[in-house]
């Protein structure tokens, strides 16, 4: 019995030190002092010896017993401390790998070019004048000379903005509505530039839609000219789409100007020889004009006195020209691949 104690001892501390899981730690004890082991049946059969025996016997067990003890116990607390420091080596944070980069946003073509344009009239004296995108009609058209049979008063240009009691709202059809806010707001000189949202009854196509921005500009004074208006232009021109940019002016009804003028600009690509991006060389960019004498006397000034002259442009297609956009619907999809090429971009 004492030599299969002493067997069972060492087989214990043996197979207690080999377990490398707790799981592996319970087996063994299981094995070497559970109740089927040869452990316990020693302990068992303590009962039938003579006395001496049994006392000694049962010191050698206890003995033993004790030392598989200790032995489990200082095991589970070694495996319990590797346990841990593998879930915190799991855990662990790389400080030194690097970060994810969130992703950043650019500002939109439209912004882009919206604010290149203002920038160029903030330099030459200009501020920037704003008005409300739903518009009543004596801004949108009678103030601006809009005749009451005019075709830009039908329902199949305009968006109306059906507010029970006010019949005529309507969603402005373009940004010459703040030149009479302006003048109606200020005494003169007015030097101002409003870039703006407007709205119109169009099916979008490659080239149209029926929300789209424009920037219009009023300069009221006394002896503003027709050079004035062509030397400001000019000055946009070459700053929008180079140094060798030139202007011409060709004829062009708009009620509110008189007279009125479409402005050219020669090509950026052939300067004024013919190719694919322009056709003729030209490339027919807004609408001007000195500001008509009804328009001035609408908004309370003296058109003997003073005289102005007003464009206004698509910002749309400026950013189609200058960034080579083939298709206006592309700067309103949304689509991140096709804004993700502005980063950086002016
Ligand atoms: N409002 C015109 C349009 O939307 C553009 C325009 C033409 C504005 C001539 C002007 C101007 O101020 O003088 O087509």
């Amino acid at each position: 019995m004492q030599l299969t104690l002493e067997t069972e001892r060492e087989r214990g501390l043996r197979l207690i030190d080999e377990a490398t899981s707790v799981e592996a730690l319970d087996a063994a004890v299981t094995a070497v002092m559970g109740r089927k082991s040869a452990f316990s049946e020693v302990q068992r059969g303590l009962g039938g010896l003579p006395a001496e025996d049994r006392r000694r016997l049962g010191l050698v067990v206890n003995e033993a017993r004790d030392a598989l003890r200790a032995a489990e116990a200082s095991r589970r607390e070694g495996l319990q401390r590797a346990g841990e420091a593998t879930l915190l080596a799991a855990d662990r944070v790389d400080m030194s790998l690097p970060g994810r980069r969130p992703r950043a946003g650019s500002l939109h073509p439209l912004t882009l070019v919206e604010d290149l344009i203002v920038d160029v009239f903030l330099r030459l004296g200009f501020r920037v004048a704003e008005g409300p995108e739903i518009e009543d009609d004596w801004h949108n058209f009678q103030a601006l000379n809009i005749p009451l049979d005019h075709p830009a008063r039908t329902m199949k240009d305009s968006l109306y903005v059906a507010i029970p009691g006010h019949p005529e709202l309507l969603l402005r059809t373009e940004t010459s509505a703040v030149q009479v806010r302006t003048m109606r707001s200020q005494p003169p000189p007015v030097y101002v530039i409003a870039p703006g949202r407007v709205y119109r009854r169009e099916t979008p196509d490659a080239t149209h839609l029926p929300v789209f921005h424009q920037v219009e500009g009023l300069v009221v004074d006394e002896g503003i000219t027709f050079a004035d208006l062509k030397g400001t232009l000019e000055a946009m021109a070459k700053e929008l789409f180079g140094e060798g940019r030139r202007v011409r002016l060709g004829p062009a009804y708009f009620p509110f100007v008189e007279p009125g003028a479409e402005i050219g600009v020669s090509c950026f690509r052939c300067d004024g020889v013919g190719c694919r991006v322009c056709g003729n060389g030209w490339i027919e960019l807004l609408g001007a004009g000195m500001v008509h004498p009804h328009v001035l006397e609408n908004c309370g000034y003296d058109a003997e006195r003073y005289t102005g002259f007003a464009f206004g442009m698509g910002i749309e297609r400026v950013a189609l020209l200058r960034y080579s956009i083939p298709d206006i619907r592309l700067l309103v999809e949304g689509d991140s691949r096709f804004l993700a090429q502005f980063g950086g971009a002016a």
